[in-house]
């Protein structure tokens, strides 16, 4: 079996950030990540996507949405749509974030639905799973990631879990200071690769870029992200000061 999974360094700016801000961002952050072999991704606000594309050509950093709705047009006020991201040349959306199904009622049902549209135009998902602090002690971290994968990724084909990318982010570990240990980290990555595996088998596992998220910094970028299931992070409150994510994409 060939595996060809890479590293791959997304920060998610949430709602932060004016074009202003975006482009100093992107001045300051090129050149300090233009040596990396790592995959480096930025996913912006909607308002910001126009300006972090055109501040991001002749560089080799890659942009990405935080959210789109599965329709390709019509009557549904507010929404983006697939087609439209594609349009401007957004290249990757973050599907399903915890903040998205908490805030926004996003279920695995409205996942996966995003997900077949997003791959139906070329774009590439980044599907977030994750259980709470309360499922976690309950000790139901398994049969919770199981369900989100089981009824999120329903129905993809193999070429098109392959050019999914998951991320793993512990809701009790998002913005709180709290990071999963390496080892827990890593051991619940290889059940999320295994239960993929029993739905699409061993090949189309092993090839799934598989991230860890949940309060990633430079301080623990590296320990995370050289555990051998780890394939590498989504990063949000650490990705929006250029110098701390530079440090973060070039941990290795
Ligand atoms: P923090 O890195 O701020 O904990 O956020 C993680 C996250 O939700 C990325 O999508």
């Amino acid at each position: 079996m060939i595996i060809l999974r890479k590293k791959i360094i997304a920060g998610n700016w949430k709602m932060n950030k004016l074009p202003n801000e975006a482009i100093s961002f992107f001045e300051e952050l090129a050149p300090m990540v233009k040596n990396t072999e790592n995959e480096v991704i930025i996913c912006a606000p909607f308002t910001d996507l126009f300006y972090t594309l055109l501040s991001a050509q002749n560089t080799n950093i890659k942009i990405g949405a935080q959210n789109m709705h599965w329709e390709e047009k019509g009557a549904y006020t507010g929404e983006v749509s697939p087609q439209m991201l594609k349009a401007i040349g957004v290249e990757y959306v973050i599907i399903g974030h915890s903040e998205r199904r908490e805030y926004f009622a996003e279920t695995d049902e409205t996942v996966n639905k995003k997900l077949k549209a997003a791959h139906e135009v070329g774009l590439k998902p980044i599907i977030c799973i994750g259980e709470t602090l309360e499922q976690r002690e309950n000790g139901e971290t398994i049969q919770i990631l199981e369900k989100q994968i089981k009824f999120g990724l329903e129905g993809l084909t193999g070429e098109q879990i392959r050019n999914t990318i998951i991320a793993y982010e512990p809701i009790w570990a998002i913005g709180t200071g709290k990071t999963a240990t390496k080892e827990d980290a890593n051991e619940t990555i290889k059940s999320i690769r295994k239960e993929i595996a029993n739905m699409y088998g061993n090949d189309n596992a092993e090839n799934v870029e598989i991230l860890y998220g949940g309060s990633v910094k430079s301080s623990n970028s590296k320990d995370l992200f050289t555990m051998s299931d780890i394939d590498g992070g989504l990063v949000g409150g650490a990705s929006l000061d250029a110098e701390e994510f530079s440090k973060i994409v070039n941990y290795n």
